[in-house]
């Protein structure tokens, strides 16, 4: 389609003839979002062989797609945020000199796009004319980035028509690097398998992706856009961009809580944001129901309570482990219109991952393309397969999930996964506390067994890969946006991955986390004990609903909330080897906090126990 005749954005219109002329497509083709397109690309791309279409009988409307195998997933070291003060961008990040970055990406992009076409996709991040979103305009010679784009966002013509002749939008340039000579035949996955550069210029907004056609380094409106740079608005304008599900969570009584909650990547956030209540629960009337799985954008609304919204519109989310268990309303979700990325293809047309219910199939196509057999010693679907669905086809979406408004947050949580130290729930004395307590979290990255505790990373806010700033500086601007709230929510932490001395989990998780999660929600509006502990707020025993557990008791829950001295020195002294890093730009309360953290500590018995519950 040439330039569309509604396309009344001067801005607009010249930039992408710049980008069209720097990477010298065959054709343009301007995206409306229409179903029609959605389907012509997928056919496309059937015809092309980057698709395989699924079953009709199992997976209606569903396709698998095969990356190549040196492009699975996000590449940290070749993210870089350009700024002009490399202190901006802080230790954590990869910085780049903005000038010298755009000279290399200009010559990298000269040409990219030959023998292919150069799709611009209008998009919204929120809904569209919610004054919490934001426009981005991607510009991609990827096909598979179109359709996945057209399930992650809102896209197509009524952004345009939302952007008007004026509206502010993000520049988003991705190429997948392999342009086409003239014969030369495409490949089911293009990707430039040597070079690879996701680059935010962070002072000017714009968003440059080179090499790879995989998730986030494609679908720029994700961790790019919807964190990247918008971290770094946030910061400017007053507001946050967090790596945060949203849920909502009703009591029986009919009171809704929305909760916004922090957990790093490969935490089972998707799975705990459509969580199913415990049946007794269930009963019961409490229910769960989903407003985002991965991202949020958070504002201070005219009635001065926090508003948020899920600035996307569908789930990337993680296949393998996905189950009837692990997430039932995921199940349900991707049984239609889904496009999976690196599963195994079953000999009947289907998808398959390890952790799947039932029997593994007796042969099946591994995400590689090979003949796979339960026998196989290599995974059938690589540990970062994915699928990518609308969210309105999940059962338990939110009624307010698309409202411009927003829902108004009651209660932040922040976990990690801990194998030891961290309890399986606390509540932060205060804003501050909360602040010190979701900076300094840390998740394990080798799987902790036998009571051993893996090596602890610290992922502030799990907004280590994805703030576009100093993260000393992103405490600060936490600190600064929680003076301006006059009842601002409460924050708790929570670990649901505890062990005990023979490496087993000492909380069994999944559905029966919405038991910490009633008690969150009640202790938010104040309707429940809480007990001081050396770290914040606790409840006993007795605080929680265990109708319907099985096999987990009072000693268990003990277990799983005691404190242990020893531990707790050790993690502060690894606080401090990360406020040592940030020191430049560290609040001045952290290392007081972290005293006065030692000093309740030290007060503490060696092993801190709450006394048994009284009633
Ligand atoms: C994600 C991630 O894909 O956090 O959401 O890596
Ligand atoms: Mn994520």
């Amino acid at each position: 389609m040439s330039t569309p005749a509604h396309l009344v954005h001067e801005q607009l219109r010249t930039w992408v003839d710049d980008m069209a002329t720097l990477c010298a497509p065959d054709q343009i083709h301007w995206c409306d979002g229409s179903q029609a397109e959605y389907d012509k690309l997928c056919q496309e791309m059937v015809d092309s062989g980057t698709f395989i279409r699924l079953s009709d009988e199992h997976r209606p409307g569903s396709f698998l797609a095969r990356s190549d195998p040196s492009d699975v997933a996000r590449v940290e070291d070749r993210t870089f945020i350009a700024c002009r003060n490399p202190i901006d961008a802080g230790p954590t990040n990869n910085w780049a000199e903005p000038t010298e970055m755009r000279t290399t990406l200009r010559s990298l992009f000269d040409g990219a796009m030959r023998g292919r076409t150069m799709y611009v996709i209008p998009f919204s991040m929120g809904p569209i004319g919610s004054d919490i979103a934001q426009i981005g305009v991607e510009i991609t010679d990827s096909p598979y980035v179109v359709v996945n784009m057209a399930l992650m966002t809102r896209m197509g013509n009524d952004v345009l028509d939302a952007l008007g002749a004026d509206g502010t939008f993000i520049p988003c340039l991705h190429s997948v690097g392999m342009p086409l000579e003239p014969g030369q035949s495409d490949v089911a996955w293009p990707c430039d398998p040597e070079t690879k550069y996701i680059v935010h210029f962070t002072d000017d907004r714009s968003i440059w992706s080179y090499g790879s056609g995989y998730g986030g380094n494609a679908l720029l409106g994700k961790k790019c856009l919807a964190l990247r740079i918008a971290s770094t608005m946030g910061r400017d304008e007053g507001w946050l961009a967090e790596h945060m599900l949203i849920m909502g969570v009703t009591e029986p009584d009919g009171t809704k809580s929305y909760v916004a909650a922090a957990f790093p990547s490969q935490c089972g956030k998707t799975n705990f944001s459509m969580v199913d209540p415990p049946p007794a629960m269930k009963e019961k009337g409490w229910e769960i129901t989903t407003v985002g799985d991965d991202i949020a954008w958070i504002k201070q609304g005219p009635d001065g309570s926090l508003r948020a919204i899920n600035p996307e519109a569908g789930y990337f989310g993680v296949a393998p482990g996905t189950s009837l268990e692990t997430n039932p309303a995921a199940v349900e979700t991707i049984r239609t219109n889904t496009i999976f990325t690196n599963v195994a293809l079953t000999d009947d047309g289907d998808v398959w991952w390890e952790g799947m219910d039932g029997e593994p199939p007796a042969h099946a196509i591994d995400w590689r393309g090979n003949d796979w057999t339960p026998a196989s010693e290599t995974k059938a679907a690589h540990p970062n397969a994915r699928f990518t669905v609308a969210a309105q086809q999940n059962p338990v979406i939110d009624p307010a999930w698309d409202d411009p408004a927003g829902v108004p947050i009651d209660a932040f949580v922040f976990g990690g996964r801990r194998s030891g130290t961290m309890p399986l729930v606390v509540q932060s004395f205060n804003w501050a506390f909360g602040v010190y307590m979701a900076a300094t979290m840390g998740s394990e990255t080798t799987a902790a067994a036998f009571g051993e505790q893996g090596v602890v990373r610290r992922d502030p806010y799990a907004m280590l890969p994805f703030a576009g700033y100093h993260m000393g500086d992103y405490f600060n601007h936490w600190l600064a946006f929680g003076r301006t709230l006059a009842n601002p929510p409460r924050i708790f932490a929570v670990n649901w991955f505890r062990r005990d001395e023979d490496g087993n989990f000492t909380w069994p998780g999944f559905s029966e986390n919405v038991r910490v999660l009633e008690w969150i929600v009640k202790r938010s509006h104040g309707r429940a004990i809480g007990i001081e502990s050396p770290l914040g707020w606790m409840p006993r025993y007795g605080d929680l609903d265990w109708s319907g557990i099985d096999g987990f008791g009072e000693d268990d829950f003990r277990e799983c909330m005691s404190i242990d001295r020893d531990e707790w020195n050790a993690e502060l002294l690894q606080h401090e080897e990360l406020f040592i890093r940030l020191h430049d730009r560290l609040p001045g309360e952290f290392p007081a906090m972290r005293t006065l953290l030692a000093s309740s500590l030290w007060r503490a018995d060696e092993h801190w126990e709450m006394n048994p519950d009284p009633t």
